[in-house]
């Protein structure tokens, strides 16, 4: 299918160097640890689609039920006419749930996984005819440009699926702080916040008996071969999740099950039993907490929804004025 005449698409994705440089610093240091942001090739993607359809992956179908019961109090909040921003937009299920309350001026899906984006941001644009969509495939992380035909538009962004609790607090402070610099002095940010609550359910959701989650995390290892012609033995390791309360993170490895050499561009990494790389941490909050982290990066809450078991919050935000 060709492109909609509304879709213009901007690819920025970061060069395969950025890959094999993270992999070769991240194997290098100890604890080994890898950036989530690099489980989201295509297959990386589906999988992360899959995982949210499991029956034990409770925030995203918690995320969407409070979107349309609450979209039309959201969509006051963000106001209409906007250019709308989402960042890591993935597949586009949320954004249609709440686009015609919205009523954005133009539409600017951002996510570093190529296939996924052009897949999405081509069928919003084709559902969508009046609205300009301007995709961007980029690492959100890094800064970016915003195309020229939006730079006059008033800024809100959605940032759904807790993606911020990647981050660690200092770092996803400093995302905060750059996307309201982004979005200017009248922004509004609607984020969604994944909650501490029983450490079962937790479990349950990063360990998913399908074992979704486990193809999703080793795929990383599968990344390695197929694009940076590495030398190693997916089925040499195991996915391992947990619920850190002191810490109030989910963290998850891949953990080498006996000797592993793992051989990127003629560097060799030895894995005894046991040992790992740490590829996530998913921190979860209680709203007090993000409100005070989202205020620590200048951001003032104007509204919090949230489900009745307390599981998943969505925040309204306004970029706060300058006392
Ligand atoms: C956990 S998924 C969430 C997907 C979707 N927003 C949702 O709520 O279900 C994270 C999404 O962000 C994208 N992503 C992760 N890190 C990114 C980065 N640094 N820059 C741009 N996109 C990123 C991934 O490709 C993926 O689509």
């Amino acid at each position: 299918m060709s492109a909609p005449p509304n879709l213009h698409f901007q690819d920025l994705r970061p060069p395969a160097a950025d890959f094999r440089a993270a992999v070769l610093e991240g194997l290098g240091r100890r604890p080994r640890s890898l950036s989530p942001k690099f489980f989201y090739d295509a297959r990386g993607s589906a999988l992360f689609d899959a995982i949210t359809r499991l029956p034990e992956y409770y925030p995203t179908r918690t995320e969407i039920a409070l979107l349309r019961r609450h979209g039309a109090e959201m969509a006051r909040l963000i106001g209409h006419d906007a250019l709308l921003i989402e960042l890591g937009s993935g597949s586009d299920v949320k954004i249609r749930v709440l686009l015609d309350a919205l009523r954005p001026r133009a539409y600017m899906p951002l996510d570093i996984s190529h296939e996924h984006l052009w897949r999405s941001a081509r069928a919003i644009a084709a559902d969508h005819p009046a609205l300009a969509v301007h995709a961007l495939c980029t690492d959100y992380t890094r800064p970016f440009a915003l195309p020229a035909a939006v730079l006059g538009l008033r800024r809100a962004a959605f940032y759904p699926g807790s993606s911020i609790g990647n981050f660690e607090p200092a770092q996803a402070q400093r995302l905060l702080r750059a996307i309201g610099a982004l979005l200017g002095p009248d922004g509004r940010l609607l984020i969604g916040v994944d909650l501490k609550k029983d450490p079962a359910r937790l479990h349950a959701a990063y360990n998913d008996r399908d074992g979704v989650t486990a193809r999703f995390n080793l795929n990383l290892l599968e990344r390695m071969r197929s694009e940076l012609g590495a030398e190693v033995d997916p089925g040499g390791f195991r996915h391992h999740a947990f619920y850190d309360a002191e810490a109030g993170r989910i963290e998850m490895h891949l953990i080498a099950n006996c000797a592993q050499t793992l051989v990127v561009d003629g560097c060799r990494f030895d894995f005894a039993a046991g040992e790992g790389i740490h590829t996530e941490n998913s921190y979860k909050f209680d709203v007090a907490e993000f409100a005070a982290l989202s205020a620590a990066a200048g951001f003032d809450t104007l509204q919090v929804w949230q489900d009745e078991e307390g599981l998943f919050s969505v925040h309204g935000l306004a970029v706060a004025r300058p006392s």
